[in-house]
């Protein structure tokens, strides 16, 4: 009965698309000891480098001595502490919105988002790329998914006019694309769901402490604040602690923690993390040279790899360097492995058939010296 599970690793591995977990021994670090081998680390999204800053550490600490270790139980039980009251105030101020929410993860965020936001009856309008936490909640929710050419307005439009008009209409985006370092078209995408109705739903995760006024994300930087419904974002990448935030009007907040299940249902984060996430928003509203590193690194390989030959996607430091075919996508990575760069090579499901790409992330950490050792390898590789 059970030889389903021998036979569905067989499928996987005689499609190329097998996936093995590597150990990272020590601290999560520009370079790091991975399966016991010292590499230079081009495959994280602790973007700024926070994710073992003493900052972060005191505060854990601190956390520790002052509230202990878990929570106990969910939010609506008795595992709502000062610490998720005080986190989400300070979340509200660092976004410039009425109010705040802690999930989890940013995975939970966004399946509680959805299925709170559209039901039977609506419309999510979805970009084809967004991540798999988006797609799921569209899912869950039970709604009608209209999913839109990535980033293509006009076929958003053409989806927007053909919802029925009673229902309730929700565009969801991330802002930047988390395996194709490309932009949303937010400006434009808000104007037309002004002009159909539509709620709009931005997912910063990969924005949040990189872009826009101290780090508050593209939404802000495109000065949309008040014209986006949900901005959701996490706090586990460039903020290098763990969960997530969705941050908005007062009565987006009431109606989640009456509504949305992922944060209803689940034990509360404890306090050492969210003692973490407060002081890396700290740390990004007051030092934003951090961003600074992250851009020259980025502008340094990203433009670098396009010199040598390569086909690089996007124009944040999430910078994907298509291959195409699962085999040589995963043979590319290998060799840059050997030669002490890890770079992930990412495959379907993650990305559609036919788009196997390395997914080449830059730090504020790295150095100069550490982009031009990684294009050298870059280089060798090909
Ligand atoms: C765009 C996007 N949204 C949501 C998530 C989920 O966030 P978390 O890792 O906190 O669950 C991720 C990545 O993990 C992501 O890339």
């Amino acid at each position: 009965m059970t030889d389903f599970i021998e036979r569905g690793l067989e499928e996987i591995k005689r499609r190329n698309l097998y996936r093995q977990l590597k150990v990272v021994d020590g601290e999560q670090d520009a370079t790091i000891r991975l399966d016991g081998q010292e590499v230079l680390n081009l495959s994280s999204n602790n973007y700024l480098g926070l994710a073992n800053h003493p900052a972060l550490k005191e505060a854990a600490i601190e956390a520790l001595d002052r509230y202990g270790c878990g929570s106990g139980a969910s939010r609506l039980i008795s595992g709502n502490m000062t610490a998720h009251e005080e986190l989400e105030q300070r979340i509200a101020r660092f976004k410039g919105t009425e109010a705040a929410l802690v999930f989890n993860s940013g995975y939970q965020a966004n399946v509680g988002i959805i299925a709170t936001l559209v039901e039977k009856g609506d419309v999510v309008l979805s970009d084809e790329l967004n991540h798999a936490s988006i797609i799921d909640g569209c899912r869950l929710s039970r709604a009608a998914v209209s999913v839109y050419r990535h980033c293509d307005l006009d076929h958003l439009e053409g989806a927007l006019k053909s919802a029925p008009a009673a229902a309730r209409k929700l565009i969801v985006t991330e802002s930047i694309f988390s395996m194709d370092g490309d932009i949303a078209p937010l400006r434009e995408m808000v104007e037309l769901a002004e002009r159909h109705g539509a709620m709009v739903m931005v997912d910063e995760a990969h924005a949040t402490g990189v872009r826009g006024p101290n780090g508050a994300g593209v939404v802000a930087e495109t000065g949309l604040g008040d014209r986006v419904l949900v901005q959701m974002g996490t706090l586990g990448k460039a903020l290098g602690a763990f969960g997530a935030y969705v941050a908005g009007g007062g009565k987006l907040k009431e109606l989640l923690i009456n509504r949305a299940r992922s944060f209803i249902f689940t034990t509360s984060l404890p306090p050492v993390v969210l003692a973490m996430a407060g002081a890396a928003v700290g740390l990004v509203e007051k030092e934003p040279a951090r961003q600074c590193a992250l851009r020259r690194n980025t502008e340094q390989l990203r433009g670098g790899l396009g010199k040598l030959g390569y086909t690089v996607g996007g124009s944040t430091q999430i910078i994907p360097v298509m291959v195409g075919e699962e085999r040589p996508c995963m043979e590319l990575a290998a060799r840059l492995l050997e030669s002490g760069f890890y770079v992930q090579g990412i495959r379907p499901p993650t990305v559609p058939p036919g788009t196997s790409r390395l997914r080449v992330t830059t730090m504020a950490t790295h150095t100069t010296k550490q982009m031009e050792q990684a294009l050298d390898a870059f280089g060798h590789a090909r």
